[in-house]
């Protein structure tokens, strides 16, 4: 049992009796780099409790994501630093234990951002009540979250897809990139991804209807393989790598191409004099190319409309994700250290009890 702030007792089943104890993932250094285990240190702390207006979420699925390792540095860019001490990770499902927010019910599902830790508090800004339980949970934070919605956005709203176009999208099995890859393909385009390894590349193949997908990892002349491929050029190259990666591909954009910057995977680690620059750009003018970059978040009023309709397409079996599930709190950092050694394949998330 735990005490509310207006003395109510609240029942927090299964764990009465039980200490209450939240295990929490903090930034213990900043790494230099590829991240390493020793960059995060476990805590442990009371489980707090909630204050009015405030609920108390269990944690049932816990993301690790490629773009936390920018706020792991000290640089200030689209997400402000995480502190060196203070609690790390990104997106969370989980299911309300106590609330004090009339809003919520103790065993609504949620989905929000409470980060590495076992238990977590939020007010009604924080999270959404997950409400269309025809589809599992964790895609709440996978294909019907940020992901899903970066693919969704930087696919239509930037890369404004015409059927017949050639969009080649990178990083092409992971969630944001088989989202993206995927909603072209529903909109006519014919899409070619890149991944790394030969069971990526059939799971685009065969079972997402990619045109073609290329194995970085294997081709000898990669360029070469991504010419063959795209006989017509590429309309809307979909980037979720580096510099590395779009410079290579802007001499094969076509008249009026579009380049949406979603990810730099690829560059995360390296400091920034390290990064690949553009020499192509001469390219931007012979074949009048727009380059956009986007923030998921700036969507935020059109989330719910575009996880409706992204919904849909999964019950019709237009649209298609994977979820690389794996046990245990204590994992999150080596899961998030395989995000840039491609262990996961598709949307890399923490299970939790
Ligand atoms: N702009 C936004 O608002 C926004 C929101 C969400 C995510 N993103 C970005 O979107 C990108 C994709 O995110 P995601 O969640 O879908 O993750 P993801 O693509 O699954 O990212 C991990 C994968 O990246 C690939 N990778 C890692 N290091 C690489 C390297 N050096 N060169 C080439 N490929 C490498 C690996 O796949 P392979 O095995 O295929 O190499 C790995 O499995 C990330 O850059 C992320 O930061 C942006």
């Amino acid at each position: 049992m735990i005490a509310t702030s207006r003395g109510r007792q609240l029942t927090v089943s299964p764990y009465e009796g039980e200490a209450m104890i939240n295990r929490r993932f903090v930034l213990a250094s900043r790494p230099n780099g590829m991240p390493r285990r020793e960059n995060f240190r476990l805590e442990e702390a009371p489980v707090p409790t909630p204050g009015r207006g405030q609920i108390l979420v269990r944690n049932k699925f816990i993301s690790v994501d490629p773009g936390m390792r920018l706020r792991l540095s000290d640089r200030k860019t689209y997400a402000e630093p995480v502190a060196v001490g203070a609690l790390v990770g990104f997106s969370t499902v989980g299911t309300v234990i106590a609330s004090e927010n009339p809003g919520f019910e103790v065993d609504d599902w949620v989905a929000g951002f409470l980060g590495w830790q076992e238990y977590g508090l939020a007010e009604s800004k924080g999270v959404h009540r997950i409400v269309d339980l025809r589809v599992p949970v964790s895609t709440a934070i996978g294909v019907l979250g940020i992901p899903g919605l970066t693919g969704y956005f930087g696919l239509l709203d930037l890369g404004q897809p015409k059927a017949g176009e050639t969009v080649l999208v990178t990083s092409a099995a992971g969630p944001v990139g088989s989202t993206a890859g995927q909603i072209a393909a529903i909109k006519g385009c014919r899409v070619v991804g890149v991944a790394g390894g030969k069971a990526k590349c059939r799971w685009l193949a065969e079972e997402l209807g990619f045109a073609a997908a290329i194995d970085y990892r294997a081709e000898t002349d990669l360029s070469q393989a991504i010419v063959a491929a795209c006989p017509n050029g590429v309309d809307i190259l979909f980037d979720n790598i580096g510099n590395a990666m779009v410079d290579r591909l802007l001499p094969l954009m076509n008249q009026f191409g579009r380049i949406v910057i979603s990810g730099q995977t690829a560059d995360y680690n390296l400091p920034p004099a390290e990064r690949h620059g553009l020499k192509n750009t001469l390219e931007f003018i012979s074949k009048r190319l727009t380059m956009r970059g986007l923030a998921a978040s700036d969507y935020a009023a059109r989330f719910a409309a575009a996880a409706t309709e992204m919904t849909d397409w999964i019950l019709a079996g237009r649209l298609k994700y994977r979820e690389d599930i794996e046990d245990g709190f204590e994992h999150l950092p080596e899961a998030f250290i395989g995000l840039f050694e491609g262990t996961n394949f598709g949307r890399k998330l923490i299970k939790l009890p």
